[in-house]
């Protein structure tokens, strides 16, 4: 028996103005995206931001429905749409931000398993890795280099 060991690293920014000028301006974007979230049922906004090497930025943020699984993250209506409409544009970072009609979000939020799952399929056919900042509303913001970061042993294509 031997066993392999995963190390992983995240950057950690104290607030928002410690950010690279384009993430800070992602962020903003995201920050805009969010509290444009459907949550009528969590009532927890969540928006992501994503910057293509083309220069585009696209948004996403999470869309709730009555059929509660019906709904999608903010960062899968972000990812599948910059695939909708930019297919051959690489995604460059990704900027996530939530926050709770009910608390303040202070702890840094990441994206989900299935969303993580997401993020890997177009990182991996891009071929380039896609950094990751997420943050609540307020507070520390992470950064993730790469999407294999936060998911290492994915479940992908070459396994089918
Ligand atoms: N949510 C996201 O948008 N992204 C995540 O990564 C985690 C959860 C949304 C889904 C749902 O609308 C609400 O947050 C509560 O789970």
């Amino acid at each position: 028996m031997k066993e392999i060991k995963i190390v992983t690293s995240f950057k950690v920014y104290e607030q928002l103005t410690d950010l690279p000028e384009a993430v800070f301006s992602l962020m903003q974007v995201a920050i805009q995206a969010r509290n444009a979230a459907y949550a009528p049922y969590s009532q927890f906004n969540v928006g992501a931001a994503l910057r293509l090497d083309n220069g585009e930025i696209v948004i996403g943020n999470n869309q709730e429905n009555a059929a509660y699984p019906s709904g999608l993250c903010a960062e899968r209506v972000a990812i599948y749409q910059a695939g909708a409409k930019y297919p051959n544009a690489k995604i460059v970072e990704m900027a996530i931000t939530a926050t709770s009609q009910k608390h303040k979000v202070t702890d840094p939020i990441p994206p989900c398993g299935a969303c993580r799952q997401s993020i890997a399929e177009y990182e991996i056919r891009q071929e380039q890795p896609i950094a990751i900042y997420f943050m609540g509303e307020e507070g520390k913001i992470l950064k993730s280099d790469s999407l294999s970061d936060l998911l290492p042993l994915t479940f992908q294509k070459s396994h089918l």
